[in-house]
């Protein structure tokens, strides 16, 4: 049987993407209403984390636990992959004992050679390249604040054109919106994305982003890998903070999301993470739910209606 994997976005169909959203939402009522929903008994994912994690390590960790499996986490300093074991012999090893594989690191080719040779699903928890986990909490956030989808809105990326940005404009392109992007001309994201699309666009300056976007977004200017860089980058980007008075720009329902973990005074502005349109804490427990629905994906099956057999409803 052929083993899907969720490295980037494009792994799935629009169709499935849209699925897994409304899933994430659909757990996260089921789990309000104190309803357990375990098809995952049984199951365990491993988790490698080459980098730190607060949001991706508990959600992942959670919920396996809320959907009856169990995790593992495999720090730098827990498994042999730190001692230099090769990624592909790993791969093999843990596709023999757990059902499915997340991984954080870096270098997305060591991903991509990971799920190559292993058997079990593979999960991308963040490398330098792509955030995709994270862009499902953030579609599945926005459609829960504005009690409709993002298809055919307009979002504001406004910053570092590094992973989330990459993430984004692969969103555009999957869940079906106009993504505008502000960066300098020193931090742009990756060319051949953008040419793969016409759903996304770089504008000359954060206003001109955020011009009627109806969701504006921005990460950190030096991310996990960019620490050494940290003065020089805070020059450049000088001009690409987001404000309340940037967002005054924006439509008049936009909303403020960021991945976290920010750095207040950089890239955001303080006063705006306490601004009504900033819905960053929403944003970082769905991560919870989207990714259940995800592991829920690859993993198991709802049945028919959505809930899943032994929800007790
Ligand atoms: N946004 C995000 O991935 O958070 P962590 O780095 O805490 O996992």
């Amino acid at each position: 049987m052929l083993v899907r994997h969720f490295l980037t976005l494009r792994d799935f169909s629009p169709e499935e993407l849209d699925r897994i959203v409304s899933r994430g939402a659909e757990l996260k009522r089921l789990q309000a209403h104190g309803h357990t929903c375990m098809p995952l008994r049984g199951k365990t994912l491993a988790m490698i984390f080459g980098l730190s994690s607060t949001r991706t390590r508990v959600a992942f960790e959670v919920g396996m636990h809320q959907l009856g499996g169990h995790a593992i986490n495999l720090g730098p300093q827990d498994s042999q992959i730190g001692r230099g074991e090769p990624i592909e012999d790993t791969a093999r090893v843990l596709s023999e004992m757990v059902d499915a594989v997340m991984i954080r690191t870096l270098r997305h080719d060591d991903v991509t050679a990971f799920a190559r040779a292993s058997t079990v699903p593979v999960i991308n928890g963040m490398t330098a390249r792509f955030h995709p986990c994270q862009l499902l909490a953030d579609i599945q956030t926005y459609a829960e604040v504005r009690g409709r989808t993002i298809e055919g809105r307009t979002v504001a990326f406004v910053g570092d054109g590094y992973n989330m940005c990459n993430s984004y404009i692969n969103a555009a392109r999957q869940f079906r919106f106009r993504l505008k992007i502000a960066t300098p001309e020193t931090h742009r994201p990756e060319e051949e994305l953008l040419a793969a699309t016409d759903t996304a666009d770089l504008v000359e300056s954060p206003r001109a982003a955020v011009e009627d976007a109806d969701l504006v977004v921005t990460d950190v200017w030096s991310s996990m890998g960019h620490d050494e860089e940290a003065q020089d980058r805070r020059n450049a980007f000088d001009g690409y903070q987001v404000t309340p008075a940037l967002l005054d720009f924006a439509g008049k329902d936009a909303i403020f999301m960021h991945c976290l973990p920010a750095h207040r005074g950089e890239e955001v502005s303080d006063d705006l993470f306490e601004d009504p349109r900033s819905v960053v804490y929403t944003e970082a427990g769905n991560r919870l739910h989207s990714q259940k629905a995800l592991l829920e994906f690859l993993l198991g099956e709802p049945s028919a209606g959505g809930a899943s057999p032994t929800a007790d409803a």
